[in-house]
């Protein structure tokens, strides 16, 4: 508690490195945390037709999302009522129910229990089957093709909980029309690592491309373009407490995922007009090397096409899933070359990704931070402190590139949510941008 009192009342520059490693507060997080935050589920496009499903985990609670035939989209938790088995034991697929394979209690897509073998002679009749459907996830929405769900019925609308946010996330889904759509399967890996360093990095940590990622840097881009990256200049975000997002201004001019990829440069120039019809010259042009993430876990990187989901699977393991979004409108070429770029990249194997997961495990359990000198000393996270400012154009709170802002930010709202006994205790992001409706874009 007094760790909660500390990031709750200062800046939060100083972090207690328990938050990483101790099964006790990872417990109360997943309950305070994930059970009362909009978790990314999928993509829409993941469910085109009706009983498509994709299994996923709210927290450490696994749960499977359904494309209704009313064209809804529900989620329930995946755990039978019986014995608690897995009732949808695929990660993916298209069902018309899911009949548990332990003793055969078969529910509907929307959870509903609809047949119990043997039921009159094993249950004399007496089963009500009405009050045992799978546990409903209570809210579930979408973003502009993205689908959350939340457990917490008291939890504000996802709009809401997003706050500025949209703003920031209308770059990546709303630059052109027909929105976006995931390609390929999803990746999946098992990364040594508290899932809140993973997070925080993709929130706000600019920082650490000079060092971490040089090697690649120096063997991806021309000594001059490699040079201009160190002395890169950019912006931080803070669009609503929780939420970041980061910008850094490319210094070869080309967005960095196209690298060596024409016909990614070509789709962009194509539709710049259009994307600046629907956004503004400054989202537009000066906004494509963006990396964000929404509180609590979910990533992206915009210009790799990468969504990232830093599942907690202990207090020092996660899991990374990874998904690859593309514009929906793009030519087969274009979204061959994204694909192709976020694997290299951003991926099991990708030439980035490896740096980040080694520093993640260190800075968890396999640097010794249990030890009882280690442990009590605190880390250091206030770089930036008093330099944020607001911007004339943009909304949120902006610092340059290198700062913690975004960081100190993340664990601000995770210490709000942490310390509350009801979403009564949290507060709500103002919003001060409109969100554009484009609610036919994803059909
Ligand atoms: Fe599912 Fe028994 S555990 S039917």
């Amino acid at each position: 508690s007094s760790l909660l009192k500390e990031l709750s009342e200062s800046e939060g520059g100083l972090l207690d490195r328990r938050m990483f490693f101790d099964p006790e507060i990872y417990k109360v997080e997943l309950e305070r945390v994930f059970a009362r935050s909009w978790s990314f589920l999928c993509h829409e496009s993941q469910l085109a037709k009706a009983g498509d499903f994709f299994s996923t985990y709210i927290g450490a609670d696994p749960v499977v999302v359904t494309r209704q035939r009313d064209g809804s989209i529900s989620a329930v938790l995946n755990s039978c009522r019986h014995r608690g088995m897995k009732v949808c034991r695929a990660d993916w697929g298209n069902a018309k129910a899911f009949t548990c394979t332990y003793h055969g209690w078969s529910y509907s897509t929307d959870g509903s229990l609809v047949s119990v073998p043997r039921e009159e002679y094993a249950y004399y009749n007496e089963i009500d089957k009405s009050k045992l459907g799978l546990l409903r996830v209570p809210q579930v929405q979408s973003y502009k093709g993205l689908v959350f769900g939340c457990f917490d019925p008291e939890a504000p609308s996802l709009v809401d909980f997003l706050g500025d946010m949209t703003y920031y996330l209308d770059i990546l889904l709303d630059r052109v029309d027909g929105g976006t759509e995931v390609i390929s399967g999803v990746h999946k890996w098992k990364m040594r690592g508290n899932w809140k360093l993973a997070a925080e990095q993709f929130s706000g940590d600019n920082y650490h491309t000079i060092s971490s990622h040089i090697s690649v840097l120096l063997s991806e881009f021309p000594p001059e373009a490699a040079d201009a990256f160190v002395n890169i200049d950019g912006l931080e975000i803070n669009p609503a407490e929780g939420h970041g997002i980061g910008v850094m201004y490319s210094p070869t001019g080309a967005p960095f995922s196209a690298g060596s990829s024409e016909a990614i440069l070509r789709w962009r120039d194509e539709t710049r007009q259009e994307s600046i019809n629907r956004l503004g010259k400054e989202r537009v042009e000066g906004m494509s090397w963006t990396h964000a993430n929404v509180f609590p876990n979910f990533s992206y990187l915009h210009d790799s096409s990468v969504l990232r989901v830093w599942m907690p699977k202990s207090p020092t393991e996660m899991e990374a899933w990874s998904w690859c979004i593309v514009d929906k409108k793009a030519p087969q070429e274009v979204k061959n070359a994204w694909r192709t770029q976020a694997i290299r990249h951003f991926s099991p194997g990708g030439t980035w990704e490896q740096d980040d997961g080694e520093n993640w495990s260190y800075c968890s359990g396999a640097g010794g931070q249990e030890g009882v000198v280690t442990r009590l000393s605190k880390l250091h996270v206030e770089m930036g402190v008093g330099h944020e400012r607001s911007h004339p154009t943009l909304p949120g709170k902006v610092s340059h590139t290198y700062s913690e802002q975004n960081q100190r930010s993340l664990y601000r709202r995770w210490a709000e949510f942490m310390a509350a006994e009801s979403w009564k205790d949290i507060s709500v992001p103002v919003r001060t941008t409109e969100v554009i409706d484009r609610s036919d874009m994803a059909k």
